[in-house]
């Protein structure tokens, strides 16, 4: 038992913060990781241990670092004075949680096992990281099942009254409304649960992406990322740290068809970057993190899309810019959108927050560029992956002053974004230069971003192989561009 109300032995009234300068962020990037705690709850005998264990070993076995916080383990040590009173559980359960905090903070993936069998504790612990940095995973087996196991006895004296408060018997467990992980360990083996959570892990995380995918397995996990409730309530800013005013910020500002996507994709690649696609407008393409996110249900992408339209900065920042561990973090902008009343409030913040680097991206071939948003509006496909079928739109003849009202609208739009974006720094790009100098123009834009240089690579491959093999009529159109001197050759 403690002989404290819990909280009255941390009173911190007359303790200040010490800043330091060496943060979580500078050791997790010396460890090459992102730290997170992956938070094993479940009854006694559901699996929590061995499951542990074993996904210590294999995160371990890829070159992370890791520590394992076991619940029986540290009732041995730090928590020996506490029992298995709900208040001594709280007590527990806090300690772990607040020491799983230190080591995230050392830039640990720590992974805890403890029945932890309150949602107000699991939720308490998950308020004392970012965002991110919670996994929250059910080791589920129906209470029959872990009482059948029984491996240290412990259910059978229990039913005998030896063992008061026994979760499950005569001592509450609930069980995770909406946990990122679930694995019910009454139909998988260790080895299969331990996949499940790095399947996950592999998909949702992204510094242990490519290792976990490796070791996985491919057993899908549906969606489940904690949202809070179901309410799409706002919010919630425990634990979503703004990322305020720094420099590391950027976004790609460009009109459509001018290779965000490819670009985007590339940057997210990087070890150290965070880049989404499009989060500003509804888009119809759905790639990069964030909308891995919202596609984790309807309750989370409610809430995300609330928080988009009553709360703008603080979804600019803490969503849009919150830099997740990473040492820099963007975004897609279209031009579009950009000049469009209803981004005004965006517009208006980003133009305000001179920290924000830009990536003026535009394709020189403006023709292709036509033709490719011709193409996409006849085929709804507007980026593949190499492992698709390209589709074959239909050869059309290009009506020519729709061309010139898009080509000056075009122009329009560059020169509007050129003149909002005339004090932040910037750097130009082209379409054509992504696609043949690929190597040179990405080292050029990490030196831009001041992150150290990586190989980049991406999935998406050019979904038309030659845009003017399209047109039916590309004499006209040449002559009819000639005629107001727009440039097409890049
Ligand atoms: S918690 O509820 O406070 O999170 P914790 O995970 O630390 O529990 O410890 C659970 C372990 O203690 C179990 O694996 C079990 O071996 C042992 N134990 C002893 N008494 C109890 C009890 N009354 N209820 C649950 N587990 C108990």
């Amino acid at each position: 038992m403690i002989d404290h109300e819990p909280g009255e032995q941390t009173s911190s009234a007359n303790v200040s913060w010490q800043q330091t300068r060496v943060g979580k962020a500078e050791r997790a990037r010396n460890l090459d990781q992102w730290p997170m705690i992956l938070w094993l709850t479940g009854l006694s005998g559901a699996g929590k241990s061995t499951i542990a264990d074993r996904l210590e070993q294999e995160i371990q076995s890829f070159g992370k670092h890791t520590h394992l916080l076991d619940g029986d383990n540290l009732r041995h040590g730090l928590n020996s004075n506490l029992g298995f009173s709900l208040e001594d559980r709280m007590e527990n359960v806090r300690r772990a949680a607040e020491t799983a905090k230190l080591m995230v903070d050392a830039g640990l993936i720590v992974i805890v096992a403890l029945i932890s069998p309150l949602r107000s504790q699991r939720d308490a612990a998950r308020a004392l990281v970012a965002e991110r940095e919670f996994i929250e995973i059910f080791v589920d087996a129906p209470l029959e099942v872990c009482e059948a196991r029984d491996p240290k006895g412990l259910y059978a004296m229990a039913r005998r009254g030896e063992i008061p408060d026994f979760t499950g018997i005569d001592s509450p467990y609930e069980a995770p409304l909406e946990p990122e992980v679930r694995v019910d360990t009454s139909e998988l083996s260790v080895k299969e649960a331990v996949a499940r959570i790095l399947d996950w892990l592999g998909k949702h995380a992204p510094r242990l992406e490519s290792p976990a995918s490796e070791v996985g397995g491919a057993i899908a996990e549906p969606a489940g990322t904690h949202a809070d409730g179901k309410e799409p309530e706002l919010p919630a800013r425990a634990g979503l740290p703004l990322a305020g005013k720094r420099n590391d910020k950027f976004i790609i500002s460009n009109t459509a068809r001018c290779g965000s996507s490819m670009l985007s994709t590339l940057l997210d690649s990087h070890p150290r970057v965070l880049c989404h696609g499009e989060i500003l407008a509804a888009p119809h393409e759905s790639a990069g993190p964030y909308h891995a996110l919202r596609k984790q249900g309807t309750a989370i992408d409610d809430w995300l899309r609330s928080y988009h339209g009553q709360r703008p900065e603080a979804f600019l920042y803490d969503v849009g810019f919150n830099p997740a561990g990473n040492q820099c973090v963007g975004f897609k902008f279209k031009l579009e959108e950009l000049l469009l009343p209803e981004y005004r409030v965006f517009r208006d913040l980003i133009v305000a927050d001179r920290d924000i680097r830009i990536l003026h991206l535009r394709r020189a071939n403006i023709l292709d560029q036509y033709i490719s948003l011709q193409a996409t509006k006849q085929t709804g496909v507007f980026s593949i992956r190499f492992s698709r079928q390209r589709p074959k739109p239909r050869p059309f003849k290009v009506d020519i002053p729709d061309l010139l009202a898009y080509v000056r609208e075009d122009r329009r739009r560059h020169e509007a974004a050129r003149e909002l974006y005339r004090d932040h720094r910037g750097i130009d790009l082209t379409y054509e230069e992504l696609c043949q100098s690929q190597s040179t123009t990405l080292a050029r834009v990490q030196d831009f971003l001041e992150v150290p240089r990586a190989e980049l690579a991406t999935m998406m491959i050019k979904v038309l192989d030659k845009n003017t093999d399209l047109v039916r009529n590309l004499d006209e159109v040449r002559e009819a561009l000639a005629a107001e001197n727009i440039e097409i050759e890049a």
